[in-house]
C-alpha cells in the first residue's frame, strides 16, 4: 500500500518512513523543509532499502498537493505530521500557527476526498488535557481549554476530523496523541534536528553534553511531585514510529462509518527531569552538568497516560527503554558533532 506522509522528513515523521517501509507499505513523503533537512531523504533511502518519492511541497499548496496525489493514484492512506510545534513561538505568532497546521490538514483532508483515499492518521498531543486533574489520562479524561495557539490547533484539527469522518463513512482515521517521544534512530542515521536552540528538554540535554548550549536549567523544582519537578511519559520516537504503522494496519481492516478513534502513546510511566537527568547520566557515562532554574511559563505539573487502549486496539507496546532512547539520542547528537552537513 502507498502511504503518504506528510511532513515525512521531520522528527518523528523520518522515523515513520523507514517504520513503514519495513513493515512492507510504500511510504511517499511531502514535506515543505520549513524544519527540517533535504539530505534526510537519502539516509531515509538508505535506511529503507528502497526508493522514496519526495515532494518538496507545502501542504497549504491545494494545487501542489492535489499533484502529488495525482502523481500517486495508489496511495490508500495518509500519515499527516507537517505541522509547527513550538509552544513559545505559537504565542508570537499564533496567525502563522493556524494559517500552517489547520490550512494543512483542511488542505489534505480536501486532496484525500478527491482522490477517494480513506485512512487517516494524525499527530495529535497530549497537550490537549492540560493539566488534568486525574492521573493517568485515558482517551475519555476531559480535555481542557488550550494554554497556547499551538495546542489550540491540535484540539481543532481534532474536532475537523471528526467532522469530516462523521460526514464521510469511507474515511477511518485515528488521532494519535503523543506523549513525550525521545531519542533517535539506534542506527543514529536519524534522528532530531533542532533549529537553534533546542526548547525540549532531551535535545537540550544531548547539546548541552557536546557542549553546544550551556548547562541544563531544570525549570522549577517546586513542584508537589516527589522529587519536586515536574513528570512526564517518556518514550523512544520509533516506538512511536511503530505506533503509527500499527495505527494503518488496525483502520486498513476498520469497518466503514468508524467515528474519530482518540489513542494515546506513551510509556504510561511517570519519570520526573531529574529521573531523566540521572537515566542519562548512566546509560551515557556523561556527567551532564545542570541547575535549577525558575518555572517555565505553561508547564504542567504532571502529565503521563494510561496506554491500555493502545496495547488493546492496535497491540502496541514500547520495546524501548528511557535509558536506551537516551543512549540513542546521545549517540545521534555525536554525529551531529563530527558532521554538520553529513552526506
Ligand atoms: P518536526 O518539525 O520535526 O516535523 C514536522 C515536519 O513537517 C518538518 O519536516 C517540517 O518541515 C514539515 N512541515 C511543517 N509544515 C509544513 C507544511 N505546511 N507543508 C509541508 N511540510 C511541513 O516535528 P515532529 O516533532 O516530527 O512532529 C511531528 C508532528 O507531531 C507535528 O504535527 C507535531 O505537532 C506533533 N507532535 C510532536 C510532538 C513531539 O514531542 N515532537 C508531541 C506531540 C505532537
Ligand atoms: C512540550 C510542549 C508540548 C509539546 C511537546 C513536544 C510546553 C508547555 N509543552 O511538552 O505542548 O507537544 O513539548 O514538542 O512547551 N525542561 C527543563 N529544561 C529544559 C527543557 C525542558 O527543565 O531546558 C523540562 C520542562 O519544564 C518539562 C520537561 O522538561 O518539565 C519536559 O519538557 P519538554 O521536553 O519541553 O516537553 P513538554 O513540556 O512535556
Amino acid at each position: 500500500m502507498d502511504v503518504l506522509v506528510t511532513g515525512g522528513l521531520g522528527y518523528i515523521g523520518s522515523h515513520t518512513v523507514v517504520a513503514l517501509a519495513e513493515a512492507g507499505y510504500s511510504p511517499i513523503i511531502v514535506d515543505n523543509l520549513c524544519n527540517s533537512q533535504a539530505w534526510i531523504h537519502a539516509r531515509l533511502e538508505q535506511l529503507a532499502g528502497q526508493a522514496i518519492p519526495f515532494y518538496r511541497v507545502d501542504c497549504t499548496d491545494r494545487l501542489a498537493l492535489a499533484q502529488v496525489f495525482e502523481q500517486h493514484p495508489n496511495v490508500q492512506a495518509v500519515v499527516h505530521f507537517a505541522a509547527l510545534k513550538a509552544v513559545g513561538e505559537s504565542t508570537r505568532h499564533p496567525l502563522e500557527y493556524y494559517q500552517n497546521n489547520l490550512g494543512s490538514l483542511l488542505a489534505v483532508l480536501q486532496a484525500m476526498q478527491q482522490q477517494h483515499v480513506g485512512i487517516l492518521v494524525f499527530s495529535s498531543s497530549a497537550t490537549v488535557y492540560g493539566e488534568p486533574e486525574k492521573l493517568p489520562v485515558t482517551e475519555t479524561t476531559p480535555l481542557q481549554a488550550p494554554t497556547s495557539p499551538y495546542g489550540a490547533t491540535k484540539a481543532m484539527a481534532e474536532r475537523i476530523i471528526a467532522d469530516a469522518v462523521q460526514a464521510n463513512p469511507q474515511l477511518r482515521a485515528m488521532a494519535l496523541r503523543y506523549f513525550n517521544p525521545v531519542g533517535a534512530h539506534p542506527s543514529a542515521r536519524i534522528g532530531e534536528l533542532p533549529q537553534g536552540t533546542p526548547n525540549n528538554l532531551v535535545p537540550y540535554m544531548t547539546q548541552a553534553t557536546r557542549g553546544v548550549v550551556p548547562d541544563l536549567k531544570i525549570f522549577g523544582h517546586d513542584y508537589a511531585t516527589p522529587d519536586g519537578t515536574p513528570l512526564r511519559d517518556y518514550f523512544h520516537v520509533v516506538d512511536l514510529a511503530c505506533a503509527h504503522v500499527l495505527a494503518i494496519d488496525y483502520l486498513a481492516k476498520a469497518r466503514e462509518g468508524l467515528p474519530l478513534q482518540f489513542v494515546n502513546v506513551g510509556a504510561g510511566t511517570p519519570v520526573s527531569v531529574l529521573q531523566v537527568v540521572e537515566t542519562f547520566r548512566q546509560a551515557t557515562g556523561q556527567p551532564l552538568p545542570y541547575r535549577f532554574a525558575p518555572r517555565r511559563a505553561g508547564d504542567v505539573e504532571a502529565i503521563w497516560c494510561d496506554a491500555t487502549l493502545a496495547k488493546n486496539l492496535l497491540g502496541w507496546q514500547p520495546e524501548y527503554t528511557l535509558a536506551d532512547a537516551l543512549l540513542h539520542a546521545w549517540k545521534w547528537e555525536q554525529t551531529l558533532g563530527e558532521q554538520e552537513i553529513p552526506a
